[in-house]
């Protein structure tokens, strides 16, 4: 497989060398977007399918069809890999566009669009979790050693994609900026109607109540576990090896509990605080 132990350095930022390449982020970096383009930005494992499935259901205004027949990769492409400049060449409408990519590299080029921006986060304690076991299933990203050793690397910062804190700090930095929602995975999980229906008003896109059921019966975690479009069985063990763990994991919040010891909790606290200081920003199931 292609570049599997490649590591692209672009803005600072380490990203894996089979999904990246210099020209693809060359590509991003000037990318030109429309007026009508909606972008998800987010910080890896922070629930980006999550948001694909959604969005391409209001669009489709609860239809299932697209859903359930094209993978959410080329329904919602990311703006930064290889694959990109195909996928997007077959969307028709509002473009879906996904990208993990910070923001000192987008921001300038967004500000030049009326493109719609989408920011979602999720508690970093259980994105570091989540990401640390993603490391093991996805042969693109480094063996991320014990949980231990890998949530230092998180909070340094020195995992690929870079510090959550800068993502996170960085994008909603531009609030005034940009037309940007700002949306939490422990928002999904606690008032998933409400949240669509606030998402899709926001798109100029408001639902019938059947179809905003639709959506959340068809987007809860059990059924997309089981839908092959948004669950990464379609790719390939040699890329990512579904025998080391499912893509679609537990979808919980808190699992952090089961994995920091109480030490790592506080030393996580510390850093949050000095990082996060002139933040209002809170997540649900950050604190014990
Ligand atoms: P876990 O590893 O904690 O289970 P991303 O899409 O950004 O890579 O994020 C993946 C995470 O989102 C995984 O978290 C995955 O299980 C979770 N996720 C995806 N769809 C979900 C859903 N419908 N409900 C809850 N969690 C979901």
């Amino acid at each position: 497989m292609d570049r599997m132990e490649v590591t692209e350095t672009f803005a600072g930022i380490s990203l894996p060398g089979h999904l990246h390449t210099e020209e693809s982020l060359r590509f991003a970096s000037s990318f030109q977007f429309q007026d009508t383009d909606v972008v998800i930005v987010t910080y890896p494992k922070s629930g980006t399918t999550w948001m694909q499935e959604i969005l391409t259901l209001i669009y489709s205004k609860g239809d299932l069809e697209p859903a359930k027949t094209i993978p959410n990769w080329a329904r919602a492409p990311w703006l930064e890999h290889t694959y990109f400049k195909d996928m997007l060449q077959e969307t028709s409408g509002p473009r879906l566009i996904t990208t993990h990519l910070p923001c000192q590299v987008l921001a300038p080029a967004l500000r030049k669009s009326k493109a719609k921006v989408i920011y979602m986060a999720r508690n970093p304690k259980d994105v570091a979790v989540s990401f640390y076991h993603f490391h093991k299933m996805a042969r693109f990203l480094p063996d991320p050693g014990s949980f231990e050793d890998f949530l230092v690397r998180f909070l340094e910062g020195t995992v690929q994609y870079g510090s959550w804190f800068d993502h996170v700090k960085g994008w909603l930095s531009q609030r005034a900026e940009l037309d940007l929602f700002y949306i939490t995975y422990e928002d999904l999980h606690q008032e998933l109607g409400r949240s669509v229906e606030r998402l899709a008003d926001w798109l100029g896109c408001p639902l019938q109540p059947e179809e905003s059921r639709a959506i959340q019966q068809h987007c809860s975690f059990s059924s997309m576990r089981e839908n092959t479009m948004v669950n990464y069985t379609l790719i390939p063990c040699e890329i990512m090896d579904h025998s080391r763990g499912r893509f679609m994991r537990k979808g919980i919040v808190g699992d952090w509990r089961d994995h920091f010891t109480p030490v790592q909790n506080m030393h996580f606290h510390k850093i949050y605080q000095e990082e996060m200081q002139d933040s209002s920003l809170r997540f649900r199931g950050l604190m014990d």
